[in-house]
């Protein structure tokens, strides 16, 4: 979370539900402020400025050949575009193009004067330009001179900047409120490193809509979210805003969010535009530090990177954010190639593309532009369509359309783009935030947000005790449960790196849940904090030690405070932070069973713990209703279902690590890589000190159940290469597998398909995601599971990087991590080649 957004944080914490009278007598105004603009949209405007003059004809439309959001693309919406267009001058067209947060007040409001020209950038810059340049986002809104605002929170701030929009300025041009809603807005669910652990798109659909139901009451209609970066490498504090390493489920999670955002219909009550984000590769910082540049070749950024964007492009996403990171050198908010080849011309792409938090004034940082008008210019041409917070498209664009150095052309079909969404939302119909303010959690909501983190949690271990029980579901014979840790009581902590305006008090500590939970059941809670988060003192320690003492059943709530993830929040070191290890390690001293939930954004090194500890949890940041979430699972309400969506690793230094990793030529098969290399062991791709594998590896998770797996087949053994290549939109073939709940619970299974393909002109992963499913299953119960597999699945990226097929051998694993054992294969065979696929058969075997 950013210090701006701390700040807007306080302030919307102050904010108090808007009275009836005001927000009726906004409505009146905002019917008043419709009204005149619809007259203004039908006269003929008299001082149309010589500088309005439009590129195109007012019905020539600009969209693109497959337009990726049908809304956008409305004829009908094209023209009240054009026409609106065709009334702007080249300062208001500019003005749609210009983002600022909550600044001025409204005494301020005298005169239409355009701000200042931009120096050259210090380093109060880098942090916050408005600061150095002094902008008043109120007087530019009353002046027509400002398009969209980022994070200004609660309908009473939103309505009064709409007002001076709507009402003041020349065309009545309402603004787009834009928010970094990641996980709830009042409500706050789980981070979505969390959710992603669900795999359970539809859970995801339904608290993204609810957000969207909530926020819009305070007059936000965009998001800055869904954030599907990749990551491959727990050092990027970021990795907690997206759904971790694996393509595959980050395209599911991006489609999730679009749909519980958008819905079908922008223009709907309690819809949002989505911006996804970080447009393109910053998941890839490398070594994992914020805001780095990333390197990868063309075939990892479309294979690995790209997949979940597009995902999110393709479900609709009505605008996108370009990145702060450069990409092979060319940074993402300048990068023609990204913005305007692969986004609008390969994916046609018809929303409109906002840059990130001053990325435009940072291409000078990068070193491509020397000056403002030249990262404009960059900017703006490679399709940047709108300046967030760089206070450069303001200055500079004026001077550079009226040189040529930027033709009007561009200007107008960036202003088309925003105006799209503008009208595609209904904004110019409702301006104003509507009905009645959230401003705390809903209660209604509840339920939902406390089932997301339920599924977030991933149970990492849960040893038999000597009664020959696991630790967990705790046994109701356990009266005397110490909660210790400086995680188990802050309410803080529990909402995560970037929830929306929530109410610190409606959130629901583990302390709280077990204290009611342990009382209602007839026990004790001894609680005892330990220790801070992060700070060498053991005072805390003694007490600690004598609560679990005290005890049947120790639970340390021991991880990462929320500020450790999140922007600008890379770590060097995956160990828990502090002395925690060392409070862990002495309440374990006592002998006492302990159960440790883990809090964090990222994934940690949890070696100790995993060969000292029965029963480990993972439990991210789980939002408003944490405490009852986690109690849920540990009294085994719930069993737990989630299952991990990054590799946990045995040690920093493995990262990146990640499943779907290439081969190499030396792979170590069949060597103990837990001992160091002697002579025969040494050369082969390996470490000498950690062996190569995750300590818990993406898709892993268990259950208070257990789950076995039999009959993995393909509907099909072999696939002419014509058929595959022809047949791009229907399944090819089918994987099915039975699972059946081997345990004496019910409980919730996710099935995974992963594939590989051997024998290709480009090598592949060793193994890849392509299908999930979530079932429920009765204590006996077996379901047969499907999985189509289509061109989408079997396809990868060849060097002039299209996606294809070859002739090749496919082997296929269902089960219930990126371990799944059990295996069936088919070939895909060229009508010429079949001597070709016996000898990939035969080689595959060996
Ligand atoms: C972040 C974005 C965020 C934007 C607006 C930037 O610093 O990178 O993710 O949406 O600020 O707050």
């Amino acid at each position: 979370m950013s210090l701006r957004f701390q700040l807007i944080r306080c302030i919307a914490a102050g904010l108090v539900r808007m009275p009836t009278g005001l927000s009726m007598n906004f409505r009146r105004r905002s019917i008043l402020a419709c009204a005149t603009l619809c007259l203004a949209m039908v006269g003929v405007e008299p001082y149309a400025a010589a500088q309005a003059t439009t590129a195109d004809s007012p019905h020539q439309s600009k969209q693109v050949a497959h337009p990726s959001n049908a809304q956008l693309a409305d004829p009908s919406l094209e023209v009240r575009v054009d026409r609106l267009l065709g009334r702007m001058t080249l300062e208001e067209k500019i003005g749609q193009l210009v983002q600022y947060n909550d600044t001025g007040d409204a005494s301020a409001i005298q005169t239409s004067k355009a701000p200042q020209a931009a120096d050259k950038p210090g380093a109060m810059d880098a942090l916050n330009p408005m600061r150095a340049k002094n902008v008043n986002a109120m007087q530019l809104a009353a002046a027509g001179l400002l398009g969209s605002m980022l994070n200004t929170i609660g309908a009473e701030r939103t309505n009064t900047y709409q007002h001076l929009a709507v009402e003041k300025s020349r065309l009545h041009i309402p603004l787009l409120f834009g928010a970094d809603v990641i996980h709830g807005y009042r409500t706050i669910y789980p981070v979505p490193l969390g959710l992603a652990a669900s795999f359970d798109p539809q859970l995801v659909a339904t608290v993204s809509h609810m957000a969207a139901e909530e926020a819009t009451t305070g007059g936000v209609r965009w998001f800055y979210s869904p954030m599907v970066d990749i990551s491959r490498d727990p050092r990027w504090g970021r990795s907690v805003e997206g759904a971790g390493e694996d393509p595959y489920l980050g395209a599911a999670m991006a489609r999730a969010y679009i749909r519980g955002y958008q819905g079908d219909d922008l223009s709907k009550p309690g819809s949002v535009a989505a911006s996804v984000k970080h447009f393109a590769a910053y998941g890839a910082a490398e070594a994992g530090r914020e805001y780095n540049t990333t390197d990868m070749s063309e075939i990892t950024l479309r294979q690995v990177y790209l997949p979940p964007y597009r995902a999110a492009v393709e479900a609709g996403a009505a605008t996108v954010m370009s990145a702060f990171n450069s990409l092979n050198g060319v940074p993402a908010s300048a990068n023609p190639f990204l913005l305007s080849k692969i986004l609008r011309g390969e994916w046609g792409f018809n929303g409109f593309v906002v840059s990130d938090y001053t990325a435009v004034m940072e291409l000078i940082h990068h070193g491509i532009a020397l000056d403002p008008a030249t990262a404009t210019r960059k900017a703006i041409t490679a399709g940047v369509d709108v300046d967030m917070m760089s206070h450069f498209y303001d200055t500079q664009l004026p001077g550079l359309v009226r040189s040529g150095q930027v033709p009007m052309a561009v200007v107008d079909e960036a202003v088309r783009r925003v105006l799209r969404v503008k009208f595609a939302t209904g904004l110019f119909e409702h301006p104003y935030a509507e009905g009645l303010e959230v401003t705390a959690a809903v209660a209604g909501h509840r339920p939902l947000v406390r089932k997301a983190a339920e599924e977030s949690f991933v149970l990492l271990q849960n040893d038999k005790l000597a009664s020959g029980a696991p630790l967990l579901p705790l046994s109701l014979a356990s009266k005397r449960v110490a909660l210790i840790g400086p995680l188990a009581d802050d309410a803080e902590q529990m909402i995560g790196a970037w929830s929306g305006a929530p109410n610190l008090h409606d959130t629901i500590t583990l302390r709280k849940a077990l204290a009611e939970r342990t009382q209602q059941l007839g026990g004790t809670l001894l609680y005892a904090k330990g220790t801070e988060i992060d700070d060498p003192s053991q005072a805390g320690f003694p007490a600690a030690i004598e609560a679990a003492r005290a005890s049947d059943v120790a639970i340390l709530a021991l991880g990462e405070s929320s500020r450790m993830s999140g922007e600008a929040g890379s770590r060097t070191s995956l160990e828990l932070p502090g002395n925690q290890q060392q409070l862990l390690e002495a309440v374990a001293a006592t002998g006492k069973p302990v159960v440790l939930l883990i809090f964090s954004g990222r994934p940690l090194v949890l070696n100790w713990a995993a060969q000292h500890i029965p029963a480990i949890m993972e439990t991210w940041f789980p939002g408003t209703e944490a405490g009852n979430a986690i109690a849920d699972v540990l009294y085994g309400d719930v069993s737990p279902s989630g299952k991990l969506p990054m590799s946990f690793p045995r040690a920093v230094g493995q990262e990146p690590l990640y499943y779907n990793q290439f081969p190499t030529g030396r792979p170590p098969t069949g060597i103990d890589l837990s001992k160091p290399p002697t002579g025969d062991s040494r050369f082969f791709s390996r470490y000498i000190d950690v062996p190569n594998d995750a300590l818990f590896p993406f898709g892993y998770g268990l259950s208070y159940s257990t789950f076995s797996y039999r009959d993995v087949k393909v509907s099909r053994t072999s696939i002419l290469l014509p058929q595959a290549l022809a047949n791009r939109s229907t399944p090819l073939l089918e994987a099915t597998a039975t699972v059946t709940n081997t345990g004496d619970r019910t409980a919730t299974e996710v099935v995974q398909c992963y594939v590989r393909n051997l024998g290709a002109s480009i090598e592949q992963p060793v193994r890849s995601l392509k299908g999930f499913e979530r079932v429920t299953l009765l204590p006996g119960e077996s379901k047969q599971v499907s999985f189509p597999l289509g061109f989408n699945e079997l396809s990868f990226f060849n060097l002039e990087s299209s996606p294809t097929i070859e002739a090749t051998h496919y082997t296929v694993w269902i089960g219930g991590s990126s371990l799944a054992s059990q295996e069936a294969s088919f070939l895909v065979d060229s009508p010429e080649s079949k001597s070709r696929s016996a000898r990939i058969r035969q080689g595959s075997a060996n």
